[in-house]
Formats: structure tokens, C-alpha cells, sequence
């Protein structure tokens, strides 16, 4: 287990230090089977951002699916992993902070995975927030939530009903699935979700 000097998730030198070390549990190494799905069944493209991409293999995905895909990362160093494995799409990863960032162009799908659990469960309603001004009505916010009762983390949990708390306000829930192939720090732990722009 390597030693870490920074214990505070809110800042990008956090991520960098374990993307430095390579300690990265959370890297799934692939593209997961529910977002793979969504894409099949999906009427059309979104114009897509993937908030904290990390290594970031959706978008090479999406992109070859011929998706408009941008995502944001505020760790260069998870800018540059995902640079380097993404290939041709390279371009399409930004290093930004999620909570100012503004998209070039408007964005009708935001993709989660492991960025809401990365954060103390005090920033939640921040992102909540943000997502929620990020999306016009009908837009999506799809990708893995993780519920488990862990105020600390990361990753951090919460209660379903926490998570529907934080999202009903702006969203109406409209998929919610088990999940058949975590990784194991999400194992029986982590559901997809899709939700609606209110
Ligand atoms: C647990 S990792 C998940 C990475 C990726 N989504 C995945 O599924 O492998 C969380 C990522 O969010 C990024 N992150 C955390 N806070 C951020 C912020 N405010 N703006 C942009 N990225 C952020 C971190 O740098 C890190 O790469």
C-alpha cells in the first residue's frame, strides 16, 4: 500500500498523487456493460460530459459510437492517463474543475461514474446543483451510484433515499438497475441510474 501526503478528496492534488502511484482501485480498465447498453438503446446521440473522467475509456466509446463527448478532469494527471490511453479522442479531455467548468456547447447527457462517491457527501448538493444547471429539461444524467452507508470514503456512500433527496428536486428517476459486472470496491454496492432533467 503506498503512502499518500494528501488526504483531502476536494483537491485535484488528492487524485494526482494516486494516479502518480498508480493507486487507482477505482479504474475499472474498460467500458462497463450497462453504459454499453444505454448506448444500444439510445434514439440518438447526446452531446455527452463525463465530469472527473479519470482515466476516461468512455470516450473513446462514445466517441466510435459517433457521440459528442467532452470530458473534464481537474487532476493533470488523470488528464494525462486519460490522454494517453484514449488514443485519436485525446482531444476530447479537458482538465477543468467540474463546479466552473462551462461547456462550449450545451450538453443533453451527463455519464456518472465514480464521481459523486469521490466526493465528501457535504459537496453532494453542490454537484446535485451543477448537474442540474448543466442539463436543460429532457436532459439525462446516467451512469453508477453508489449506495452503501460510508460518510467516509472515498468512496463515499449514501442511503438510496439520500441520493433520491439530493436528485428529485430537479430530476425525475427513470431507470434504476443492478449492476452485474463492479468492479470489486463497488461490488453489490453500485446501481444503474438514469434521471431526468425536470
Ligand atoms: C474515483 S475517480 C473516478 C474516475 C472515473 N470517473 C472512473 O470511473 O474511473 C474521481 C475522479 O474525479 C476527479 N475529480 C474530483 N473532483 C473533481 C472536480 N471538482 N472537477 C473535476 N474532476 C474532479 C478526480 O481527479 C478523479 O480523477
Amino acid at each position: 500500500m503506498p503512502t499518500f501526503d494528501t488526504r483531502d478528496p476536494t483537491q485535484a492534488q488528492f487524485w494526482t498523487e494516486r494516479f502518480d502511484q498508480r493507486f487507482t482501485p477505482w479504474d475499472r480498465g474498460g467500458v462497463p456493460q450497462a453504459l454499453q447498453d444505454f448506448v444500444a438503446a439510445a434514439a440518438r446521440p447526446h452531446v455527452t460530459l463525463i465530469p472527473g473522467c479519470g482515466t476516461g475509456y468512455e470516450v473513446a466509446f462514445l466517441s466510435e459510437a459517433g457521440w459528442d463527448v467532452t470530458a473534464i478532469d481537474f487532476s493533470p494527471a488523470a488528464v494525462s492517463a486519460a490522454q494517453a490511453a484514449l488514443g485519436p479522442w485525446a482531444s476530447r479531455v479537458v482538465e477543468a474543475d467540474f463546479f466552473t467548468y462551462v461547456p462550449p456547447r450545451p450538453v443533453d447527457l451527463i455519464y456518472e461514474r465514480a464521481f459523486l462517491c469521490a466526493l465528501p457527501r457535504a459537496k453532494w448538493p453542490d454537484i446535485a446543483r451543477r448537474w442540474a444547471e448543466l442539463l436543460p429539461a429532457g436532459g439525462l444524467l446516467a451512469g453508477f451510484f453508489y449506495f452503501d452507508n460510508a460518510p467516509k470514503g472515498p468512496p463515499f456512500g449514501g442511503e438510496p433515499e439520500q441520493v433520491r433527496a439530493l436528485l428529485e428536486p430537479d430530476f425525475v428517476q427513470i431507470d434504476d438497475r443492478a449492476v452485474t459486472d463492479s468492479i470489486p470496491v463497488f461490488a453489490g454496492k453500485e446501481r444503474w441510474q438514469v434521471w431526468r432533467r425536470r
